[in-house]
């Protein structure tokens, strides 16, 4: 049995600081590089092991050394990556992230994969069964399909990362079988055609969703929960880098519905993690783990984290 079981987007990320973005026939010399898994749902998966829950990665990797190297780091964090299949002569999944060292804003340029999707056969059914939350970003499509609906009919929770990749394709299927969607501003905005995020959040929540959310990036994030709209101001902090930091959220806010927080202490929990992300260069260098996560909280004068304590204080 293990806390949260993903099924997405585990690929490989060489990341490079800019003095700024390059433009045609421009070549520039990068500041800092830096090499390492990213993905929605596999960045999402290594936030919860960093906050010391137990996650398991099903998916698809090439046996090329990106494959290689992505599963090893899933491994060192303490992901369970037994059902993270490779497929021999496969190309794994792999971007280049440019970042600008003037504001931390990134550019990314990601190449497809050569594997086949996973099929509904090879879903660790019993895992997925037994899981406290299924956590889906689109990818391997008929797989995430089939997984939502075995989650649902065994009452676990199924929780949509809906990005920018995930429009490829109709997603509405997967957010009628999703409890809790929390939405790129891009790809909200372009699913519901309006640039108004209260009317996006209430298009994705017409599709059955108990929670939708949709983030902002620095403006924070806008979401509906329990019936109730609510805003959450992102954390000030020195941005150096936010590739990353929806997957991040995506992890840290299923920490707090596995704690069974309330929604405003799981949202501001997830703009924590998120933001403290967002200080190192990379997806995944900047995740804290959970006591750095309050010892942040606390400083910043957190209403829901002022006591010390396994779950931080008040429920
Ligand atoms: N510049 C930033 N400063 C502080 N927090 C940030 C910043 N950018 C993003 N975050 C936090 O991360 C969350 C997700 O970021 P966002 O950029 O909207 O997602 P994505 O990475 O999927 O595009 C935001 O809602 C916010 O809480
Ligand atoms: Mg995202």
């Amino acid at each position: 049995m293990v806390d949260v079981v993903g099924l997405g987007c585990c690929c490989f990320d060489l990341l490079g600081v800019v003095p700024h973005m390059p433009g045609p026939d421009e070549e520039i010399r990068m500041l800092e590089t830096r090499q390492q898994g990213g993905g929605e749902v596999a960045t999402a998966l290594v936030t919860l092991a960093r906050l010391g829950c137990s996650v398991a990665c099903a998916g698809k990797v090439g046996d090329d050394a990106f494959g290689n190297f992505i599963r090893r780091e899933l491994d060192q964090y303490g992901v369970d990556t037994r059902h993270l299949l490779v497929e021999p002569g496969a190309l794994s999944q792999a971007s280049v992230v440019l970042v600008d060292r003037a504001n931390g804003q990134r550019s990314i340029l990601a190449c497809v994969p050569t594997y086949s999707e996973l099929q509904a056969s090879q879903l660790p059914t019993q895992l997925i069964e037994q899981a406290g939350v299924l956590h889906l970003d689109g990818v391997h499509r008929s797989a995430a399909l089939e997984s939502a609906g075995l989650a649902r009919h065994a009452g676990v929770p199924v929780v949509l990362d809906a990005d920018v990749l995930a429009l490829e394709g109709d997603i509405s299927e997967l957010l009628r079988r999703t409890d809790t969607v929390i939405a790129s501003l891009a790809f909200a905005g372009s699913f519901a055609k309006t640039e108004d995020v209260d009317r996006a959040i209430d298009h994705l929540l017409d599709y059955g969703p108990s929670v939708a959310v949709v983030t902002l990036g620095e403006r924070g994030c806008r979401g509906q929960a329990e019936g109730r709209r609510f805003h959450h101001p992102a954390f000030p902090v020195e941005v150096v880098d936010t590739t990353g930091a929806g997957d991040v959220f995506h992890g840290a806010f299923i920490y707090g519905m596995l704690q069974q927080w309330e929604p405003g202490k799981t949202v501001e929990f997830a703009s924590a993690v998120a933001a403290i992300k967002c200080t190192r260069l990379g997806g995944r260098t900047g995740i804290p783990d959970l006591q750095q996560a309050l010892r942040f909280l606390r400083e910043r004068n957190s209403r829901y984290f002022q006591t010390d304590g396994p779950e931080g204080g008040h429920p």
